[in-house]
């Protein structure tokens, strides 16, 4: 009666969706936990390309369900504009997909606050997606947010009303601030109707009773551990738990049923919007990995900042996460690298150090272990003692480094590029 869990171990976009779409089948639910339109996991179905921002990534396996949870922020815009993409493929979407009748609302205002709130920042603005992430977590902590479930009682305009004022409010000491709040509202409030066909549960009892009949769960991270909340790069994070803790709080499920932790990482480092990154590269060679994985966001568009994987700050997240076993993803964009690099220590004020410090900008200065590269396609490879020695020698040397065993390599963007242990 397990409950499994995929999660990103960087700064996001570590090919989770991917991972889930290939594993999915061997499970009967599929769940989000955390997060909202801010995540874009990508999905390439018979060579279609699809990018999923609330729907969790084992829609596209017929009899699997799909259950949106609590911990989620929901924009109903965006879940409309998901469903009419992906409803050609997959006529049967309403009947397996669920939502959780705690699962918070994202208002056109929250979108607005977002905006103001990032460009009151100026220089020190967090990158954000703009999608009403964090003032809709606010609005969920101070107690004042908008769930599902309201949608259903008989005074939810009202509600929307009074909290869309509050936000009004704050937003009125941004007058340069443009938003078109009238456009939004018209289409917010025809997408509930949408809303409205999905089936609305109780994510707690739900997965408790099928957890009792032994049934498998997993369970979809987004983001990924360096933007978690508490112990991410703060504040230059996003305004969930995106860690394992974060399965528990997010659907309502008690920790002992949490089985594998299955934690992806890319071969390298990337990361969106501002925030520190010890492993950065600002050079040539960071130009070529953004081109060779076309490192551009999913969401947003914006080229991602790349760098060389970085060893101390994937044991951190190892260890936040209690991660049982290892994916390595984009193997395939190191093909063409004559040497790689892979960061083993910072240099903090003269010290050297093994551990994430306090604050990742004090990092002075990264120490880095380098190999020779492979210099070929990996495209016909199916196992790992397949793999030319340069690879084994590299993955070798993070299993070696973290103490956890690298099951999946993913090898290309499609659903079977990938080698399993
Ligand atoms: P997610 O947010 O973690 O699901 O990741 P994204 O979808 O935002 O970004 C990952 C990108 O890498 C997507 O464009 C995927 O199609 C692509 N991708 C995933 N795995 C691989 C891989 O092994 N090799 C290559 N070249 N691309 C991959
Ligand atoms: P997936 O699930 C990469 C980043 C933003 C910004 C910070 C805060 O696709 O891996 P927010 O919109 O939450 O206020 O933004 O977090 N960010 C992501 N970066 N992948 C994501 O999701 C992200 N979701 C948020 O770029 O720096
Ligand atoms: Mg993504």
């Amino acid at each position: 009666m397990p409950v499994d869990v995929i999660l990103g171990l960087q700064w996001g976009d570590e090919g989770k969706g991917k991972i889930v779409d290939y594993l999915a089948d061997q499970y009967k639910v599929v769940c989000r936990f955390q997060g909202g339109p801010n995540a874009g996991h990508t999905l390439y179905i018979n060579q279609r390309k699809f990018v999923l921002h609330t729907i969790p990534s084992g829609i596209f396996r017929t009899n699997v369900i799909n259950v949106i949870g609590n911990g989620v922020v929901l924009d109903p815009i965006t879940l409309e504009k998901e469903i009419n993409t992906i409803r050609p493929e997959i006529p049967d979407l309403f009947e397996r997909l669920l939502l959780s009748n705690k699962t918070q609302l994202i208002l056109p205002t929250h979108r607005w606050i977002d905006l103001a709130s990032e460009t009151a920042k100026g220089k020190e603005k967090i990158g954000s997606t703009l999608r009403g992430i964090g003032p809709c977590y606010m609005d969920k902590t101070g107690r004042n947010g908008m769930r599902v479930g309201d949608l259903y009682e008989a005074d939810w305009k009202n509600k929307y009303e009074v909290l869309k004022e509050k936000h009004l409010q704050f937003i009125r000491q941004f007058p340069d601030v443009d938003f078109n709040l009238q456009e939004q509202e018209k289409i917010w409030f025809e997408s509930i109707e949408t809303l409205r066909k999905i089936k609305v549960i109780s994510t707690e009892y739900y997965l408790h009773n099928l957890l009792a009949k032994g049934e498998n769960i997993l369970a979809e991270g987004a983001q990924g551990t360096m933007l978690d909340v508490d112990h991410g790069t703060y504040p230059y994070v996003t305004s969930s738990n995106t860690i394992t803790a974060g399965v528990c709080s997010g659907l309502g499920i008690a920790p002992q049923h949490i089985r594998k932790v299955i934690g992806i990482a890319k071969a390298y480092c990337t990361r969106v919007g501002s925030g520190p990154f010890p492993s950065e590269l600002l050079d040539a060679v960071g130009e070529k990995l953004r081109r060779e994985g076309s490192e551009f966001g999913s969401t947003t568009g914006r080229p991602r900042r790349c760098g060389w994987l970085d060893l101390v700050q994937l044991k951190y997240a190892i260890i936040l996460n209690g991660v049982t076993e290892l994916c390595i993803t984009k193997i395939d964009v190191l093909n063409s690298f004559d040497n790689l690099n892979v960061a083993t220590s910072y240099t903090v004020h003269n010290e050297i150090r093994t551990e994430v410090p306090f604050d990742m900008s004090t990092i002075d200065k990264v120490q880095f272990n380098s190999f020779k590269g492979w210099n070929c396609s990996l495209n016909e490879n199916r196992a790992f003692n397949t793999l030319p020695e340069q690879v084994l020698n590299f993955i070798h040397q993070i299993e070696e480094f973290t103490k956890v065993k690298i099951n999946y390599l993913s090898t290309g963007p499609g659903r079977e590029e990938l080698i399993v242990e």
